[in-house]
């Protein structure tokens, strides 16, 4: 067991310093580690989660757990030009940094905004977007429930929710080669890359004993959104989720 996951049994507040502390630490190294491991997959998860949140002129969004932001950018290339915004919200200080790099290089910031905050408690009034997304962030929220029901809480009425989550295949035989690479080979090429002991051995790990499918359809559910749906992407290994907010 490593450090995180004793943690995890502790406070929410523990758990929390712990990811932050994690993911600033392998944050220079997190966007190519995500290509690279991913074999480049991770952009079309992100464009999928991406077009079924459909972003129209004039629409304001909130990417949770933003990281490097590069769902924010995927959702100002794809709405209409120039025409939508979205806040990132992230609580790690270097992710947000690198950020604000990558947006500021692309010329985008007029159009995302970054702040400092954490998923359990969002820096913001109610019914004010009228999307929310967070990819790959909410299996590492220290209180995932109270976090879908933060981004409810900042949701219009009628308004979208899309989550992209880990998961593992189904079909038995793919689980067996996927559990190979994402238990065996992952996390050894992501500590020598990263220097982190164990970012990436956290992430299997999470990922095995986080609610999926339908489980986690159901915390959507409990939350408020209706309409919940789940679509398997790339042989079930990534989850892509929707809700809505009741009218
Ligand atoms: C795996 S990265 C995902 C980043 C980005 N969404 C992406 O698609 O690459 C997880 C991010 O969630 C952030 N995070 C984890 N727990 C958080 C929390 N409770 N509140 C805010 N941010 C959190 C981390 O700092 C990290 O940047």
């Amino acid at each position: 067991m490593n450090d995180l996951m004793i943690e995890r049994m502790e406070t929410p507040a523990a758990l929390n310093r712990q990811v932050q502390k994690m993911f600033s630490d392998i944050a220079p190294r997190y966007d190519f580690l995500n290509r690279f491991l991913s074999c480049g997959q991770d952009r079309y998860w992100r464009k999928r989660a991406v077009s079924r949140l459909a972003p129209h002129a004039g629409e304001r969004f909130l990417d949770v757990a933003t990281g490097t932001a590069d769902v924010a950018l995927e959702i100002v290339r794809k709405g209409p030009k120039d025409s939508v915004r979205v806040v990132g919200v992230d609580f790690s200080e270097k992710m947000l940094e690198l950020a604000q790099e990558k947006i500021n290089s692309q010329g985008k910031n007029h159009s995302i905004q970054l702040k400092s905050g954490s998923a359990e408690n969002l820096p913001f009034e109610d019914s004010c977007f009228d999307g929310t997304t967070t990819a790959f962030g909410i299996r590492n929220f220290s209180d995932v429930k109270q976090s879908l029901c933060e981004m409810y809480r900042v949701l219009k009425p009628g308004g979208r929710c899309v989550i992209l989550e880990f998961a593992l295949p189904q079909n038995s035989i793919l689980k067996a080669f996927y559990r190979f690479y994402f238990e065996l080979l992952l996390p050894r090429i992501g500590r020598l890359i990263s220097k982190h002991p164990s970012a990436y051995t956290y992430l299997p790990e999470t990922v095995a004993s986080f609610p999926v499918r339908k489980e986690f359809s159901n915390l959507m559910q409990q939350a408020g959104f209706r309409d919940v749906a789940y679509q398997e992407l790339t042989f079930g290994v990534v989850i892509l989720y929707t809700g809505l907010k009741q009218v």
